[in-house]
């Protein structure tokens, strides 16, 4: 697979998830021969910056005869987001850049912008007509987060984008969904039969998903007051994943085809009722913690953080799925900053066997089956179940069968935003997000968010490198199910 001739426009050049993510997503691309000399690329952004300083910053690492070969193709164009002078500067750039490098008028527009920016940005190409491809060529948008911040202003940025672009030239990012591991959910559930049986209410006691990171906001404190954890993670990253491994099997992974079954889950999940909001959730906040050696600062102490910040940086939450297969079976969900180690996973628990035919006392160690999947770090699966320990008497222990993508697989895994970017290069959008989806993950959220900011009693802290607040437990714990790798 490779990109057809285009110009990549990133708004927000100068920021950070450029220089993190999208420069060395393209460098890479270019480096594994996936993108045709009839490339282009330019940045956008307030900050004054040279065609050659933007072009430095974009090839760091490269060969002086690659930069030469590349650079004919980096343009930089400085401006205010609101000025429409930017945009014809753009229009003049890119129908340059068309003549010079033979990029057909295929135009990608990434918009990495703080969010503030995407109603000026989306107006600006419009009002240049840059929202419209010429015959034969295309004009796309990509969005990042945060779309919206509940489910009435991402229905207002629908209207503003669908004001000028098709749903069909929109692909709104979610960058888990470019992680290999994301998707091999679809290949372990869909490219094996043997599965499938087993997946659901008769067999699964339980789901459990984690995104556990050991770092805290770090300098993105002024961001993040304005997140807190079920807006940053769980309405996107963690609604995505679940609804890849609860949804029914799609005919092809098309994007329609797949984006529709995404979405019928998401539907079938009921919210909680005015009676039970506050205790289908738990949020928390960090505080000061760790060891001696690492002492780390509380959420409040952090750069650009509120002394007396509400903001959440945990957040778990119990979910239903009013369908055939899930019904009565409950999901658990949780995500937050500072826990002691950096893990995402799904976990199906399955039920317990209706009949032991051996002594309890000879089943010490022996923990319910289950299947994990281990979306980062140490990517793989695990099957644990109860095997016979070695010895004179009957005792069964559980041990575990372990896939790991290091030991199977000599193939490299592109970086998630390198995979994205292709795709949307090529105009594959069955790893973007379509509106509806979009609106069914604010609709699940959005009650818990506003129960939580109703809420004046204080917010439940959890220490540093600790794994959440004891209501996390007391969550989970009602029916005598625990949180795994909770310590
Ligand atoms: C981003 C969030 O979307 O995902 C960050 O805004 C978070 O707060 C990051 O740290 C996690 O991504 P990954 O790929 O490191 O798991």
């Amino acid at each position: 697979r490779s990109a057809p001739p285009a110009t990549l426009v990133i708004f927000g050049a100068s920021g950070d998830l450029t220089r993190r993510k999208l420069l060395p997503a393209v460098e890479n691309l270019a480096r594994h021969g996936r993108l045709p000399d009839q490339f282009a690329l330019v940045g956008v952004a307030r900050t004054p910056m040279s065609d050659d300083q933007f072009a430095e910053s974009a090839l760091g690492g490269r060969s002086l005869a690659e930069k030469r070969q590349l650079s004919g193709g980096i343009r930089y164009v400085a401006g205010g987001y609101d000025d429409p002078e930017t945009y014809k500067r753009l229009a003049e750039t890119l129908d340059e850049l068309d003549a010079v490098r033979g990029t057909s008028g295929n135009r990608l527009f990434y918009l990495s912008t703080p969010a503030g920016a995407f109603e000026p940005v989306i107006n600006g190409l419009a009002g240049a007509g840059l929202n419209q491809a010429r015959e034969g060529s295309f004009s796309r948008l990509v969005i990042e987060k945060p779309y919206g911040r509940d489910l009435a202003t991402a229905r207002e940025l629908d209207g503003i984008v669908h004001g000028a672009f098709e749903e069909h030239q929109v692909f709104r990012i979610d960058h888990y969904l470019g992680k290999d591991t994301v998707q091999n959910v679809l290949a372990l559930r869909f490219a094996n039969s043997i599965f499938q049986p087993i997946w659901d209410r008769s067999w699964v006691d339980h789901v459990q998903i984690t995104v556990a990171e050991t770092l805290g906001v770090g300098t993105r404190g002024g961001f993040y007051e304005n997140a807190g954890a079920m807006r940053d993670i769980v309405q996107n990253h963690v609604l995505q994943v679940l609804a890849l491994a609860l949804m029914e099997p799609p005919a092809s992974f098309e994007a329609e085809g797949l984006r529709n079954e995404k979405v019928k889950l998401l539907q079938a999940i009921r919210l909680p009722t005015d009676r039970d909001v506050s205790e289908a959730a738990v949020r928390g906040q960090y505080t000061r913690g760790g060891t001696r050696e690492e002492l780390m600062a509380g959420y409040r102490e952090e750069v650009g953080v509120d002394p007396l910040s509400r903001t959440e940086t945990y957040a778990a939450m119990r979910l239903n799925v009013d369908n055939w297969r899930w019904a009565g079976v409950p999901f658990y969900v949780r995500t937050g900053k500072r826990l002691p180690a950096r893990l995402t996973e799904v976990a199906l628990q399955f039920q317990r066997p209706p009949h032991l035919p051996i002594p309890t006392d000879q089943l010490t160690g022996l923990e319910a089956d289950a299947l994990i999947l281990r979306i980062q770090p140490n990517e793989g699966i695990s099957l644990r179940f109860g095997a016979k320990v070695p010895g004179h008497s009957f005792r069964v222990r559980t041990a575990s069968m372990d896939f790991s993508y290091d030991q199977t697989f000599v193939e490299e895994s592109p970086e998630a935003y390198e995979r994205l970017l292709l795709d949307a290069l090529i105009g594959d959008a069955s790893l973007f997000i379509r509106s509806d989806e979009v609106q069914q993950c604010w609709r699940i959220v959005d009650p818990i968010i506003e129960n939580w900011e109703k809420d004046n009693s204080p917010i439940p802290t959890y220490e540093a490198a600790s794994w959440g607040p004891t209501d996390a437990d007391r969550l989970i714990g009602r029916n005598g199910r625990k949180w795994r790798n909770a310590s």
